[in-house]
């Protein structure tokens, strides 16, 4: 059986990433193709306790290294519990946020450097990439008003300040550009239904559908 593709949404506060991952994952289904939506920090047991430490709380509660670390933790528990075994029987994984968030949050705008992000990531996973990684793209205002429109208590991230998330915006388009064979930068503004199609379009370019 051949391996399911493993798709990955980035992109900063608001963005729309847990939205479309919804969409993309009822599209594939509709289509015949098995998929999952999954999410980052979290998608299993211990990766979600985790998740808990990281989204709530006080903005300076932990060192950026230590940060990282536990970012790269609860990915390990993902992938190892989660990702890979589904990808095994050929469904196809969607994931919400992935080691470029820890590049783009950690390593770039935390200050941990994104070369050190890498190397744990390298050291913890083998350095497993996904096959196509969509960058959301949206100006920070729109993002966060979003974002601040939505409920639950998940703000540690949205809290950090406007120079925080226009580093992360800067990051995330500086990775796409760097990476063009895995990422596409993708316009995040307009109707859900607009850059869903963008998104399936995409898909629709990269693989048989
Ligand atoms: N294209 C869009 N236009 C307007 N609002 C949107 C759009 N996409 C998502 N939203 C809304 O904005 C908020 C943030 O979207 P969400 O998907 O949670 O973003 P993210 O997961 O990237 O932070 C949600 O309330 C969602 O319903
Ligand atoms: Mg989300």
């Amino acid at each position: 059986m051949s391996s399911g593709r493993f798709i990955t949404l980035e992109g900063g506060e608001g963005a729309g990433k847990t939205t479309q991952v919804r969409l993309l994952v009822d599209r594939l289904a509709a289509r015949g193709i098995a998929a999952i939506a999954t999410r980052e920090p979290g998608g299993a047991p211990g990766a979600e306790d985790i998740r808990h430490l990281l989204v709530s709380g006080d903005t300076a509660r932990w060192q950026p290294m230590t940060e990282a670390l536990l970012h790269t933790a609860a990915r390990v528990e993902h992938v190892e519990n989660l990702v890979r075994p589904t990808l095994a029987t050929g469904t196809w994984v969607i994931s919400d946020r992935y080691v470029d968030s820890t590049r783009a949050y950690q390593g770039s705008a935390q200050g941990v450097g994104a070369e050190a992000v890498l190397a744990l990531h390298d050291l913890a996973l083998g350095g497993l990439m996904p096959d196509l990684t969509l960058v959301l793209d949206l100006p920070v205002e729109l993002g966060l008003a979003r974002a601040r429109s939505r409920a639950g208590g998940e703000d540690r991230y949205e809290r950090m300040g406007a120079a925080f998330h226009i580093h992360l915006r800067d990051a995330f388009q500086a990775m796409a550009k760097a990476e063009p064979q895995r990422c596409v930068l993708v316009d995040a503004a307009g109707d859900v239904d607009v850059v869903a199609a963008r998104l399936w379009s995409i898909l629709a370019s990269r693989f048989t559908l």
